[in-house]
């Protein structure tokens, strides 16, 4: 009952109370500082170690444009909570922000939804093609685009260097291959804190894109091609299978990766708490920088998948939206050209570690010095697979985190999870067809 409650708390009444909180403290900060007309609001969330170059951009860009000013208005990262405000938000046709960041996969929701102002104009199609195409895909609603991608992500594996090479093993290629080297060095190393492999089994996005990543390196999908839904099929439940036994029978991953998000797993890899980590490319510069434990130790790959199958990350990324019911939006789409141009997108991926979403940056000098991965990691983007692109993503992911949440902290077996998801996403698809 007790435990009941607190489920109850913390996944509807704290969420809620947050979103009250920061819509208050909004309103108090609009009226202390009016905002003038030829002030835009940039919202876009907590993004790790990048405060310094958003001041160092905003200041480029009001510099080139005087008279204008950009200020910005910060979101926590959780991709869960932003998606709730903007939805609030955007519902009752809010003009308090003009330009924002959104997740790769509201893009078709909030299009047909009319929130996003049309910004096609903004780049015409030979330019749009040095963009990679799966998030240009995404951003694409009726043949028009409703928002430029800023930055591109897909899921790697980070892992030590210097524990592999001692116990003389390869970067794993397999999962086999993962578990029996998390498995021989930590017991190897007898270390209190260290883990096996580290992942994000919060219930949340980060659970879905784990989840998606895994089961397309055991040959399944969630939906296929064709638009129907697979959760059924075996390659689905022997990847959750797996996941679920890397904390009961393999114990590689400790049971708090059940409440794990990118930022608790990136800092205890970081503090040399782990094997193996799985988590977005951002983290590299973190690893690599003065001071990290790990400095120097650290190696990343794509990630794994059964033997015979290949391994395709999950497509994540951020993009640059201009709200529809802004009254400044031709001076909104000028600082959209701005942030997104090849430029700032560099600046970005040097100092803050995004990865740009133009390919040609791929080839810089500068970037492959800095990041010697990202030869690979571009052949990684260009393969990784998307989450289902829909207007009704949120709807399914949902779905997906309750289901796949009871699996993982084994209060539901995986065909009776995998048989009610499908049936109501199969339900709602048919609500997609109805839109069309
Ligand atoms: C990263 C990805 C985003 C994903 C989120 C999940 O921010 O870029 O696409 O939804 O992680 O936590």
């Amino acid at each position: 009952m007790r435990r009941k409650t607190v489920r109850y708390l913390s996944r509807y009444l704290l969420p809620a109370l947050f979103l009250l909180l920061l819509s208050c403290g909004q309103k108090q900060n609009r009226q202390s500082q009016a905002v003038s007309d030829s002030t835009i609001v940039f919202k876009h969330f907590k993004l790790a170690n990048a405060r310094r170059q958003f001041q160092k951009a905003i200041t480029e860009f009001e510099r080139q444009n005087p008279g204008l000013h950009v200020r910005e208005e910060i979101l926590p990262s959780n991709s869960n909570i932003q998606h709730q405000f903007y939805v609030t938000s955007l519902e009752s046709h809010s003009a308090d922000f003009d330009v924002f960041l959104i997740d790769v996969i509201w893009t078709p929701e909030f299009s047909l939804a009319g929130w996003l102002e049309d910004v096609s104009d903004l780049f015409p199609d030979s330019v749009q093609s040095q963009f990679f195409p799966a998030p240009i895909k995404a951003d694409t609603y009726q043949g028009r685009l409703f928002a430029i991608p800023w930055y591109i992500d897909a899921g790697v594996l980070y892992y030590r260097k210097d524990l592999l090479q001692k116990y003389g093993f390869t970067p794993p290629t397999t999962y086999d291959q993962l578990v029996r080297q998390a498995q021989t060095i930590v017991q190897g190393e007898n270390q209190k804190n260290l883990n096996g492999f580290l992942w994000q089994g919060k219930q949340y996005e980060g659970l879905i894109c784990v989840a998606n990543e895994i089961i397309s390196g055991f040959g399944g999908t969630i939906l296929d091609d064709s638009g129907r839904v697979r959760l059924q099929d075996a390659p689905v439940r022997q990847a959750l299978q797996w996941l679920k036994d890397t904390i009961y029978r393999y114990r590689i991953s400790p049971r708090w990766a059940l409440s794990a998000d990118e930022e608790n797993t990136r800092l205890s890899f970081l503090n040399g708490n782990a094997v193996f980590l799985r988590n977005w490319p951002y983290c590299w510069t973190f690893f690599q920088r003065k001071g990290s434990p790990v400095k120097g130790k650290v190696g990343v790959i794509g990630m794994p998948s059964i033997s015979g199958k290949q391994g395709r990350s999950t497509l994540g990324g951020w993009q640059l939206a201009v709200n529809r019911f802004s009254r400044k939006k031709v001076l909104a789409k000028k600082f959209v050209r701005f942030l997104s141009s090849a430029k700032m997108q560099l600046e970005f991926a040097l100092t803050v570690g995004t990865k740009p979403s133009r390919r040609n940056l791929y080839r810089n000098r500068q970037l492959q010095m800095q990041q010697p991965f990202i030869a690979d990691l571009y052949r990684i983007l260009i393969q990784a697979k998307p989450r289902p692109v829909t207007p009704f993503y949120a709807q399914i992911s949902q779905i997906l985190q309750i289901e796949f949440s009871a699996v993982l902290a084994n209060i539901r077996p995986i065909p009776n999870a995998m048989h009610s998801a499908s049936v109501q996403i199969e339900h709602i698809l048919q609500l997609e067809q109805g839109t069309k």
